[in-house]
């Protein structure tokens, strides 16, 4: 496994790579990361991973400097499953170049997470834009559970033409349902039981929704949830994955929800 911290290097490396799979995290990597490797393992192509907590995407500077982070974990872990080329950036070598791309933010952008976290989108197309640009894969793999951010890459990509195909990864549950996250690890005991119930709650509501839906009050699932004690639920929403807008009558959706838990923010979609 190769390790390499700056662009150029890496740029020089990679030159003669023709058919790279990339898997770009924030680090403080769990199962979840692990399911996207085991995906891209299958393709038989080299895998490079960065690993990069891009300070462009955080609310300020608390939120980024809080993000979790576990460098010598994540290199054995990574060295563990035989990854060939770890990135490492610095912030320079990520933000003192210009791109070829100009970042296009659809209108997707504006609701769901978009709407109370305003600049973030905008962060994270800039940086998967940037790194894809240095890297230059053939494939990017990434998580459902961002369903948002995934969405808003595939239109960045199409928009700019750009050819790298996108693998779209199942969400990664643990024996309880709850959706992997770097941020589980911000959580008490108690906190991740409640978050666990919380996406209990949400798999046998989306079957209740799907039975009754046009009768069904989504306030009652909002005061179901917030009875197990959270601060606050930020958005609780259906959405036709394929329209993006709220479903019609039997057609397929997904509730997307995002809450907090003590400071910790927590996002899914079921
Ligand atoms: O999903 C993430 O971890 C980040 O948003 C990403 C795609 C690595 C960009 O910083």
């Amino acid at each position: 496994m190769k390790v390499i911290k700056n662009r150029k290097k890496i740029k020089r490396i990679l030159k003669g790579s023709k058919s790279l799979s990339f898997i770009p995290t924030m680090g403080s990597l769990h199962n979840g990361h692990i399911s996207l490797i085991k995906k891209a393992k299958r393709d038989k192509n080299k895998i490079i991973v960065s690993i990069f907590v891009n300070p462009k995407q955080f609310k300020n500077n608390r939120d980024y400097k809080s993000y979790p982070r576990n460098i010598y974990k994540d290199l054995n872990l990574l060295k563990k499953h035989k990854i060939d080329f770890v990135f490492l950036p610095s912030i320079k070598d990520i933000y003192s170049y210009k791109t070829k791309n100009k970042i296009y933010l659809n209108k997707f952008s504006k609701t769901l997470c978009g709407k109370y976290r305003p600049g973030h989108f905008e962060g994270v197309i800039d940086v998967v834009n940037r790194l894809v640009e240095i890297i230059n894969p053939k494939k990017i793999y990434l998580g459902k559970k961002d369903f948002q951010q995934l969405i808003l890459i595939k239109k960045h990509f199409s928009k700019n033409n750009i050819k790298i195909k996108i693998i779209e990864c199942n969400t990664y549950r643990d024996s309880f349902g709850l959706a992997e996250s770097s941020r589980n690890k911000s959580l008490s005991d108690n906190q991740l039981d409640i978050a666990r119930k919380v996406a209990k709650i949400l798999k046998k509501n989306k079957i209740i929704i799907k039975r009754n839906f046009g009768n069904y009050k989504l306030n009652n699932l909002k005061r179901q949830i917030k009875s197990l004690g959270l601060n606050k639920i930020e958005y609780l929403k259906l959405l036709n994955l394929k329209t993006l807008k709220y479903p019609k009558i039997n057609e397929k959706f997904n509730i997307f929800i995002a809450y907090y838990l003590g400071k910790t923010r927590l996002i899914d979609n079921v």
